[in-house]
């Protein structure tokens, strides 16, 4: 699997992949109205892309936000931690490791920076499965500062990843 930097080319695809993401997960629970700049929120810090390399297509994204940037409320970890955002896989390319891949990346880059990490997920998810199984550890749940389809705002879980929940265990 390929890893690059996403690219504006790349939106259609993208947005494609949400496409199918929504239909199989419901995520995001509402479809938005514009996908592709659901896909580009203000405060971006970075995106990424994976390819498959036997044909180009693009499998999976995942975007990294700049702290105290995110429409969805500021990173719980402080003004010094960028949130990992729009994590997905195409479904039909799940379970190989490529969110496993996409998710080191961000956090990879976040760190590069001098930045922590943190995300959040709707509690219940198969995704808290995911970062659970990937060692990230929830530091603390409340409700979403956006509504879900139902039109009520569903819990949230923040989730570290798993150097920083260790480091703030030691202090
Ligand atoms: C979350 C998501 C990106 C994971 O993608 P993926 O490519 O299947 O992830 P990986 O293959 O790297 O799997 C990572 C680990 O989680 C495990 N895993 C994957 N899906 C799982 C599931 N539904 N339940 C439990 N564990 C799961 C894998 O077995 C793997 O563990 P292992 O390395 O010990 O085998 C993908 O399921 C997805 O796009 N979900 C819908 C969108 C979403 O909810 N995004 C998160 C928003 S916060």
């Amino acid at each position: 699997m390929l890893l690059r930097p996403r690219r504006d080319e790349d939106l259609p695809a993208v947005v494609e992949v949400l496409r199918a993401v929504h239909a199989a997960d419901d995520y995001p629970s509402r479809w938005p109205d514009d996908p592709a700049g659901w896909m580009s929120l203000p405060g971006l810090h970075g995106a990424w892309v994976a390819v498959a390399p036997t044909d180009g297509a693009v499998v999976g994204h995942v975007a990294l936000v700049a702290p105290a940037r995110l429409p969805e409320g500021p990173p719980a970890g402080g003004p010094g931690t960028a949130e990992v955002v729009r994590l997905l896989v195409a479904p039909d390319r799940r379970r190989s490791g490529v969110g496993s891949l996409l998710l080191a990346e961000a956090v990879a880059a976040a760190r590069a920076d001098g930045l922590d990490v943190d995300l959040q997920v709707v509690a219940g998810s198969g995704a808290v499965d995911v970062y659970a199984r990937l060692g990230w550890v929830e530091t603390r749940r409340h409700a979403a500062s956006w509504v879900g389809a139902d039109g009520v705002p569903p819990q949230v879980v923040r989730m570290a990843p798993p150097g920083r929940a260790a480091a703030e265990a030691a202090r």
